[in-house]
């Protein structure tokens, strides 16, 4: 059986995850109510992929067969100023998750979990795009933003995101 203090961390891992697709599902809400349909699917697409982190972190600690604790999820943001806000909360919020990714790799290190430092290496790399991502749609839209035409163009290209399963799977 695993390390506790590495089991712990994973599964508030997992809250942390749930509370992104909560967190996304909002600001999909959000965009659903501002009419626009494209940046909604956008998120609601995003929601799903953090579902699949989340059960990612929950087969991986069935597999060390240490014990999964679900926590309640906080409440997400759900009222946002203007289109820009959301955006610039996933940017904040992706270099939080990342931080907090970082901790865990930390974390089986000192204890000398390498099958959890191999393991994370997943979500490392995931995180870098995830930044990466969220950075780019900001700055698009910010380049955009003054253009009501340029931002219905942006929102029919978001439109096309298709969710396809965004984790491995583990054997
Ligand atoms: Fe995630
Ligand atoms: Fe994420």
């Amino acid at each position: 059986m695993m390390n506790k203090k590495i089991a712990d961390l994973i599964n508030e891992q997992i809250n942390k995850e749930l509370y992104s697709a909560y967190l996304y599902l909002a600001m999909a809400n959000y965009y659903e109510e501002q009419g626009l349909k494209g940046f909604a699917n956008y998120f609601a697409v995003q929601a799903k992929e953090e579902q699949d982190h989340a059960m990612y972190f929950r087969d991986y600690l069935t597999l060390r067969n240490a014990p999964v604790v679900l926590k309640g999820i906080a409440e997400p943001k759900a009222v946002y100023a203007n289109l820009r806000e959301p955006l610039v909360v996933t940017v904040t919020h992706e270099q939080e998750v990342t931080a907090s990714i970082e901790g865990i790799l930390e974390a089986a290190q000192k204890e000398k979990d390498y099958a959890t430092v191999e393991f994370v290496q997943w979500y490392i790399r995931e995180q870098a795009e995830e930044e990466s991502n969220a950075e780019n749609y900001l700055a698009e839209f910010d380049f955009i933003a003054d253009d009501k035409a340029a931002v219905f163009s942006m929102d029919h290209q978001l439109a096309g995101r298709e969710y396809h399963k965004s984790t491995p799977t583990l054997g």
